[in-house]
């Protein structure tokens, strides 16, 4: 049944196969022209995507110049060991600048002293560690950017050097910063910048020193503070840095908070929101983001790290920032590592 069912089909075919040839050949010069239409246009959308795509290969898959990681040895003393482990982790996923935060409030935590008196308490990283630091840092291409904070979260200088100070240090409580007015406080910050960046000093080998500058609330006595605060920035500290052939990066409060006329030889880090970010951008500062509820450690998460848009020419990378706090673990920092995945696969357009 099957079978003749099928000849019978076939019979059928070829018999009206004549009368239907013109049928058939208006129809595949249809088809032929439909597919023809069909095929430019996939080809034309193809090739647009692909120019598109092409347009956007600069920002999408560029590789920043820095691509960072910030460590607070101020909250929380780490052992030498576990900076070298970051190190390690950072150089795996091609990071390449160590921002080594060890003053702030609560401790200065490299080995210093001023006027025969040391600033370190118990815990302190001797000159020994911190070429150690710089060696490892050095083998690995990573740039090591020491951090001085300055004039704000100052509690600690305030508790050795009490002539420098506004407000009342306590390093528990922090809110004293340095008083820009006080007489001793350029001699001892050119002291302080000597003794770490010059010839053959500790971080001498750095090109480029971070100088702070994040929530100054300018409680020193003056009548004009932001005078004051703008010539501290521009025409001492700057020129001191660059004495030492080196360059300045500070936190973004000076300009969006304080709304200074920063010199635009300063590289600005914006700590805060995409606001602020803008506002650099749109001053023409060189910019290192680490928008606080993308980049810091407690809020990135390699999803917001991996979709952040970094797409303004003045961008030359980003950080992610880790403030720590007396609780953290000194020595397990596995945890670190997916975001520091994510900042590497970013920041080097993987
Ligand atoms: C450092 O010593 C000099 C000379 O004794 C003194 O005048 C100055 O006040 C001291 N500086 C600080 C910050 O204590």
């Amino acid at each position: 049944m099957l079978k003749s069912n099928k000849m019978y089909t076939d019979e059928s075919l070829v018999n009206s196969s004549a009368s239907q040839k013109t049928n058939c050949s208006k129809k595949t010069i249809i088809l032929t022209t439909i597919c023809s239409v069909v095929s430019i246009i996939i080809v034309v959308v193809v090739l647009c995507c692909t120019l598109i795509n092409k347009k956007q290969d600069p920002i999408v898959n560029k590789i920043f110049t820095h691509r960072g990681f910030m460590l607070d040895t101020s909250r929380k003393f780490f052992p030498v060991s576990t900076i070298l482990t970051l190190l390690d982790m950072m150089a795996a996923n091609k990071l390449n600048v160590f921002h080594w935060h060890f003053s702030d409030a609560q401790s200065f935590s490299v080995q210093w002293s001023y006027n025969s008196t040391s600033i370190n308490g118990a815990q302190f990283y001797s000159l020994a560690d911190v070429s150690q630091v710089m060696s490892q840092a050095a083998s690995l291409n990573i740039e090591v950017i020491p951090e001085f904070e300055m004039p704000g979260h100052s509690d600690i200088f305030g508790v050795k050097f009490p002539s420098i100070i506004s407000g009342t240090p306590n390093v528990n409580n922090p809110e004293a910063e340095m008083n820009l007015k006080s007489p001793d406080l350029q001699p001892m910050i050119s002291t302080l910048l000597s003794d770490f960046l010059a010839a053959s000093k500790p971080f001498s080998a750095s090109k480029r020193v971070h100088l702070g500058a994040d929530e100054v609330a300018m409680i020193w006595p003056d009548t004009d503070h932001k005078s004051t605060y703008t010539a501290f920035e521009n025409d001492f500290l700057l020129p001191k840095v660059k004495s030492f052939g080196k360059t300045t990066i500070v936190w973004n409060d000076p300009i969006t908070s304080q709304q200074l006329l920063l010199s635009k030889e300063f590289t600005i880090q914006v700590w805060t929101g995409k606001s602020e970010l803008s506002s650099i951008l749109s001053k023409g500062y060189k910019t290192i983001v680490s928008t606080s509820q993308e980049w810091y450690i407690g809020n990135a998460t390699p999803d917001k790290i991996s979709n952040y848009v970094l797409d303004n020419s003045k961008i030359i990378g980003a950080e992610v920032v880790w403030f720590t706090s007396p609780g953290d673990d000194p020595v397990d920092i596995s945890w670190l590592e997916p975001v520091i995945v994510a900042a590497g696969k970013k920041l080097n357009g993987l």
